[in-house]
C-alpha cells in the first residue's frame, strides 16, 4: 500500500522462519480442520503485517502519562476483501491488525470440471476510489477467482489493490501479469505447479474444505 502503486504486478513473498513454520502445519495432511483455521490465521497476521509495510501514514501527536510522542497512524481506512469461502479464515487475523479497516465479501466458487470461477455473491461499497483495498484468498492456482475479484473491485474504480495469499502456483501469477493491472500480491510461498486438476502441487489441498470440510 504505498503512495504511488506503480503499473503491473508486484510480488514480495514473505519466506521468514515463522512463516514457513506455520505454512508447514498447513501443507501437513494430518493437520485437521481445528488447527488448520489456527494456523491459516496466524500465517494470515504476519502476511497482513508485511502488505502493510509500506502503507502510507498520517503523523499525530500523542500525550504519554509522561511527556509528548510523535506518534502516526495509517493514513487511509483500508477495505478487506475476503474471498468466500477460504479466505474467511483470514479475515479475524487481518481485522486484528487493521481494526478500523471495512469489509467487503466475494463468493466465488471455482467449477470442478472446469476450474472458472463463478461468482455467487458480490457486497461491496458501489464506490471504491481512493481507497486501498486488500483481497484475501489463501489460494493463488489458476488465478481466475483473484482476477474475477479484481474486476469487481476495478469497476467500483478501486486502483489501490492488494492480494494476500499463503501459496500460489507460477500459473496463477502468469495470469495476474496477463489481468494486466495494477497489483501488489503478497504470499507465503510459490510452489511448482499445478496438477490435471488444477490444484497447486505440492500445495496444500482445497483451502475451503480444510477449514469448513467438502461443499
Ligand atoms: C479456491 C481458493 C480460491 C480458488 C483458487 O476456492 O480458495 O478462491 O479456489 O483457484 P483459482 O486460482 O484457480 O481460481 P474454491 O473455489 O475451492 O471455493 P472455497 O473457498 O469455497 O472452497
Amino acid at each position: 500500500m504505498t503512495d504511488t502503486p506503480s503499473s503491473g504486478l508486484h510480488v514480495r513473498i514473505v519466506d521468514h522462519p515463522l512463516t514457513r513454520a506455520w505454512l508447514s502445519v498447513l501443507r501437513d495432511e494430518a493437520t485437521d480442520n481445528a488447527a488448520f483455521r489456527n494456523a491459516l490465521a496466524r500465517l494470515a497476521q504476519m502476511l497482513v503485517y508485511e502488505a502493510f509495510a509500506d502503507a502510507p501514514e498520517r503523523p499525530l501527536q500523542v500525550r504519554t502519562p509522561v511527556g509528548e510522542a510523535s506518534c502516526s497512524r495509517l493514513a487511509s481506512t483500508p477495505l478487506f476483501v475476503p474471498v468466500l469461502r477460504a479466505g474467511l479464515g483470514m479475515l479475524d487475523a487481518a481485522l486484528a491488525a487493521v481494526p478500523e479497516a471495512g469489509i467487503g465479501l466475494v463468493g466465488v466458487a471455482r467449477d470442478e470440471t472446469t476450474a472458472m470461477p463463478t461468482e455467487y455473491l458480490a457486497s461491496l461499497p458501489q464506490d471504491l476510489t481512493g481507497r486501498p483495498v486488500c483481497v484475501l484468498d489463501p489460494m493463488l492456482a489458476t488465478g481466475g477467482s483473484l482476477a474475477h475479484t479484481l474486476d469487481l473491485l476495478v469497476a467500483r474504480g478501486a486502483t489501490d489493490l492488494t492480494a494476500i495469499c499463503v501459496v500460489g502456483a507460477p500459473e496463477g501469477l502468469d495470469a495476474l501479469r496477463a489481468w494486466g493491472g495494477s497489483l501488489r500480491l503478497v504470499i507465503g510461498a510459490v510452489d511448482e505447479r499445478l496438477n490435471e486438476a488444477k490444484f497447486i502441487v505440492p500445495g496444500l489441498g482445497d483451502a475451503g474444505d480444510r477449514q469448513f470440510g467438502p461443499r
